[in-house]
């Protein structure tokens, strides 16, 4: 049987499970557990690039840097970039000699800082409305996901669900997952940027439309698995973008454009657009490398998958480029 000390919060039993010590992303690389666009096609990297260029930027931080991928691409594009990862792994061996890295973020930030698929590995707390109508914090016990109801929320949890996700009338079993650690993560980037943009991208929801049944998921070798906080997968949930667009804000954004994938990397050039058939004829393997090309893109930009993240774009003494609003939006 469970003793008490098995049971914990989410928050804390996220933490350890996947940074603590042992923890999944000290031991793991995130590409052997899911694909990220960073993964799926270099055209992810090469709209980085073009960004940060139309913007008159000169170096990238990668923020949540997993295994350096994207920095690695960019410096195959662009020697001249200032490049940085930060995360808590350690160094790539095959990182290039030219890219830094450091498990934290640095005080002062001037340039471009990407932050792919961070923000929804943060560690938060779950609620969940009780029979009662109380809003009550969820214990897990930590080797086998099991949960149990504990005391109501009250001070910051109760006043961040209140404000960003109100389940004032929401039915018994409903769920927020509590958002302001995200939000502390994402100001604290926005607020060390001296000149630049920084650019969060999650999948996510906004206050309109949360799920009340809450995201927490696992992912273990690219599939799903229940959310066990035994340091054995991942365990995301998805971002709350536009409370932690607001800490950005509160940090000192300037200008703020929160647009879906889609809209922002169509409008950095990736169209997904499948190569002419003259071009079979004339070069048939140049055709098949666009071919092939043009179905990466595509998944980057599909609806239902990456195109529907959002793109969270804030900057500081620095003109954001027109960066495409989602249609209707
Ligand atoms: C889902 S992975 C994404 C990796 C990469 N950005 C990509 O797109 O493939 C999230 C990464 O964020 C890192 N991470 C989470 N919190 C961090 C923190 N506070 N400082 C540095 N890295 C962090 C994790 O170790 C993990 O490698």
């Amino acid at each position: 049987m469970a003793t008490d000390r098995a049971w914990q919060t989410w928050r804390e039993a996220t933490s350890r499970a996947l940074y603590g010590p042992g923890g999944f992303f000290r031991t793991q690389a995130p590409a052997a557990h899911f694909r990220t666009s960073v993964h799926v096609s270099s055209a992810f990297a090469d709209a980085v690039f073009r960004l940060a260029r139309s913007a008159g930027l000169r170096a990238v931080t990668d923020v949540g840097a997993g295994r350096g991928e994207l920095l690695t691409t960019l410096h195959q594009f662009a020697q001249d970039l200032d490049l940085l990862g930060v995360e808590v792994a350690n160094r790539p061996a095959d990182l290039p000699d030219a890219v830094g890295w450091s498990d934290v973020v640095p005080d002062t930030l001037d340039g471009l800082v990407i932050a792919n698929e961070w923000l929804d590995d943060v560690p938060l707390d779950v609620v969940e409305v009780d029979s009662g109508g109380a809003l009550r914090l969820v214990e897990v016990q930590v080797e086998t996901g099991d949960e149990r109801l504990a005391d109501p929320i009250d001070g910051r949890d109760l006043a961040w669900v209140e404000r960003w996700w109100p389940l004032a009338d929401a039915p018994p079993g409903s769920r927020a997952e509590v958002g302001w650690p995200r939000d502390d993560a994402w100001a604290g980037v926005v607020r060390r940027l001296r000149t630049g943009i920084a650019v969060a991208i999650d999948y996510g929801h906004l206050r309109e439309r949360r799920p009340y049944a809450g995201t927490l998921v696992g992912y273990r070798a690219g599939r799903l698995v229940p959310p066990v906080p035994d340091g054995s997968c991942d365990l995301t949930s998805h971002v709350a973008v536009d409370a932690v667009a607001r800490a950005g804000e509160e940090a000192g954004a300037a200008s703020t454009v929160l647009t879906d994938q889609r809209s922002a990397l169509r409008g950095l050039g990736v169209t997904g657009t499948r190569p002419p058939l003259t071009l079979a004829h004339a070069d048939p393997g140049a055709y098949l490398a666009a071919l092939a090309r043009a179905g990466e893109d595509a998944e980057l930009i599909a609806p239902g998958g990456l195109g529907d993240f959002c793109w969270l774009a804030q900057a500081r003494n620095t003109e954001l480029p027109p960066l495409k609003i989602r249609a209707g939006g």
